[in-house]
């Protein structure tokens, strides 16, 4: 696979003439409307590709499990780490009768522990941390029975820098680093590992899950849409014209992942700071933290070596967003519960903080993403409402869109394509 080209804006003055197989046209809505469009891409999009599911320090030693609940996926995934420090994955069932083997209260909440071994509670059996069966409980009444042939059922796991992927396609031969792409090996030297300042938090939505990751794939929306959270912005767009603070520094595409890069001021203090944020020295992107500045930055990060960057954004296909600013990182995973409804789990990673202004620095940026992302999902419901009307066929999109372009052309690609092997085969 050859490198991205690094892109600067072509002379014509349009994203689009840098990336014509895109096309410039109508974008068509029925991807995040149709059910039977969504049974395809449960299909041909989340149960063939890799997908982020989980950190490897929720899983700090061996005998660490934890369990995921994705409905796109119609299984549990129990993720476990094994005595070498391997870390597997397996569908979450009992192979004897089909007990749910690992869960708590409710076997559809996801859970976490650590056990020497995986026990189901059906019948008394006992599993390796690698899913092979220990031992059934009253062997003497088996009959015709192998043992190797009982064993968890596995589910194909790898991690990136410390990101714990799965696969559900069992024909799948790519690893997730090549999966990844360039995009992946131009982050290469990134501090990745914990320890970290973690924050979680997750929200259920009545849309389609594209549609949310569209909002974090462009940033024109932002004098508008976040006119309260930055209101500089508002002032400069009000020339509606070229908006130094929302267009993109670069656009870039790798296959079916997708980046931007954007402005930021070196000094972290935005036309936009507010005094709070000036005196704990944090902002949305994160707290004003030097502290690693010595390092190279990856070739990847800041891909035009803007000297007002703040921040790039990867979109790796198909759910998983990693966004890169100054003292940290966060991820977006969207999960389609639905044609029309979807989770969002947002975590973000700060260095640990040492002193009580750092922490607060961070709490306060926490507090301001949490506002940010609540704006972005402000208009989601009401919108996925009004497309499921049938009203409009398609979206218009314009130059800064070209994201937005590039996600539901992918997935419709990746949908006709599985379509098309499929009805090959039969
Ligand atoms: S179903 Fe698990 S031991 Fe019987
Ligand atoms: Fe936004």
């Amino acid at each position: 696979m050859s490198r991205a080209p690094r892109v600067t804006k072509p002379a014509s003055g349009f994203w689009h003439d840098a990336y014509p197989e895109l096309g410039r046209g109508p974008v068509s809505l029925k991807d995040s409307t149709c059910p039977e469009f969504y049974e395809k891409e449960k299909e041909h999009v989340f149960r063939k590709n890799w997908l982020y599911v989980a950190r490897v320090e929720q899983l700090p030693g061996p005998g660490s499990y934890l369990t995921r609940e994705l409905e796109v996926l119609g299984t549990s995934v129990l993720l476990v780490r094994d005595r070498d420090d391997t870390i597997r994955a397996f569908h979450n069932i009992c192979p004897h009768r089909g007990n749910k083997l690992v869960w708590q209260d409710d076997p559809f909440q996801e859970t976490t522990g650590s056990a020497p071994l995986l026990y189901c509670r059906f019948h008394g059996w006992r599993y390796n941390l690698d899913g092979s069966l220990i031992k059934p409980t009253r062997a003497d009444l088996l009959l015709d029975f192998e043992p190797e042939s009982c064993s968890v059922p596995a589910i194909q796991c790898e991690v990136w820098e410390g990101f714990v992927f799965i696969n559900l396609d069992p024909g799948n031969t790519t690893s997730v680093s090549d999966f990844l792409g360039e995009f992946a090996r131009g982050l290469d030297g990134y501090p990745f590992e914990g320890p970290h300042q973690v924050y979680r938090f997750r929200a259920e939505l009545q849309c389609n899950w594209k549609i949310f990751m569209d909002g974090f794939a462009e940033s024109y929306h932002g004098p508008y849409l976040h006119a309260n959270s930055f209101g500089a912005l508002t002032e400069v767009a009000k020339m509606d014209a070229a908006n130094p603070y929302t267009d993109a520094l670069a656009y870039q595409i790798d296959g079916p992942h997708r980046m931007f890069s954007f402005y930021g001021e070196p000094s972290q203090q935005t036309p936009f700071s507010r005094p709070i944020e000036c005196l704990t020295e944090s902002s949305p992107a994160g707290p004003w933290d030097k502290s690693g500045a010595e390092r190279p930055m990856p070739e990847g990060l800041n891909p035009t070596r803007a000297e007002k960057y703040g921040f790039d954004s990867f979109q790796f296909f198909p759910n998983f967003v990693l966004i890169f600013s100054s003292s940290g990182f966060t991820t977006h995973a969207h999960w389609p519960t639905g044609p029309h409804s979807h989770v969002v789990e947002v975590e973000m990673f700060f260095r640990p903080p040492t002193s009580y202004k750092q922490r607060i620095g961070q709490e306060l940026t926490v507090a301001f993403l949490n506002d940010i992302v609540l704006e972005d999902a402000s208009p989601l419901e009401g919108m996925q409402a009004m497309l499921n009307s049938g009203a409009l066929d398609e979206f218009h999109l314009n130059d800064e869109e070209i994201l937005v372009r590039h996600l539901h052309k992918t997935v419709q690609d990746a949908v006709a394509a599985g379509e098309a092997q499929a009805g090959a085969k039969t």
